[in-house]
């Protein structure tokens, strides 16, 4: 889906994402590790343009990601973020904004396509007359993740999507996102590494920019080949998600 060649983004002269060269492929839960402000975020933000890259390339589905339109590419690449941000209003209003501003409220099917994105979602038909602002931290994100979906990405890009939520929210939005990886491609920021064992199929390690090991989700966790990732789920299984 992704295939990312010496990839550097550098902004203000700092090296934030390091010659990264990765390929991220069709149907994975690709799921991105590292410490906290190791470039995780910077990196994904790169697969949808929200950053532009100072070298290297990105091609999606074979072609590179400057030869796309950018709401094109954000319409087949979409993101949810740590906080969903909400407006004022029902969550029909919220949906629908996101269909305007991504310039496909033509669709006839309309209805059913927000009936689906929220079922998909875990939340019921009912929520559509729902104040966005009163629901819960759960909730919002659920709401979030149902927006991505509306305009039928091929991929979901998830950023650190449960680190707002208490655990049993964390629960229910994790179980959305599992039953979401067989129909795309699903690429993701998590620092609970309790989460990415039961979600990813894929796990690379990001350190100072740098891509430190790329492996299956098993071997990864029960048979790392570098000392970085051996030390990093030691201290983590020591210190849970301050490691
Ligand atoms: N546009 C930018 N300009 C300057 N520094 C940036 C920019 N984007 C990210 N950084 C820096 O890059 C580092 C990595 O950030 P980030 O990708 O958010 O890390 P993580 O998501 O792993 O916590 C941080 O020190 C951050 O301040
Ligand atoms: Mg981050």
């Amino acid at each position: 889906m992704f295939k990312l060649t010496d990839l550097c983004f550098e902004p203000s002269g700092r090296l934030v994402t390091d010659h990264v060269t990765l390929d991220i492929p069709a149907g994975s839960c690709f799921c991105f590790v590292g410490p906290s402000g190791c470039g995780k975020s910077s990196l994904i933000r790169l697969l949808n343009r929200l950053n532009v890259k100072t070298s290297g390339e990105v091609l999606f589905d074979g072609k590179p990601i400057e030869s796309y339109d950018v709401r094109v590419l954000r319409r087949q690449v979409a993101m949810v973020f740590q906080k969903t941000c909400v407006f004022e209003g029902t969550v029909r209003d919220n949906l629908m904004l996101a269909l305007e501003l991504a310039d496909e409220i033509d669709d006839l099917s309309i209805e059913t396509r927000l009936a689906q994105c929220l079922s998909a979602a875990g939340l019921p038909e009912s929520a559509l007359s729902v104040n966005a602002e009163l629901m819960s931290g759960g909730e919002q994100q659920r709401l979030g993740i149902a927006r991505a979906l509306l305009t039928r990405p091929k991929v979901l890009l998830l950023d650190e999507p449960t680190a707002s939520l208490d655990v049993e929210a964390t629960q229910i939005v994790m179980q959305t996102i599992k039953s979401l990886r067989s129909d795309r491609t699903i690429v993701m920021v998590n620092h609970h590494l309790e989460e990415v064992e039961d979600v990813a199929t894929h796990v690379a390690m990001v350190d100072k920019g740098r891509i430190v090991e790329v492996a299956d989700v098993d071997s990864f966790f029960n048979n790392p080949r570098t000392e970085r990732v051996k030390a990093f789920l030691a201290a983590y299984r020591r210190y849970g998600d301050k490691a």
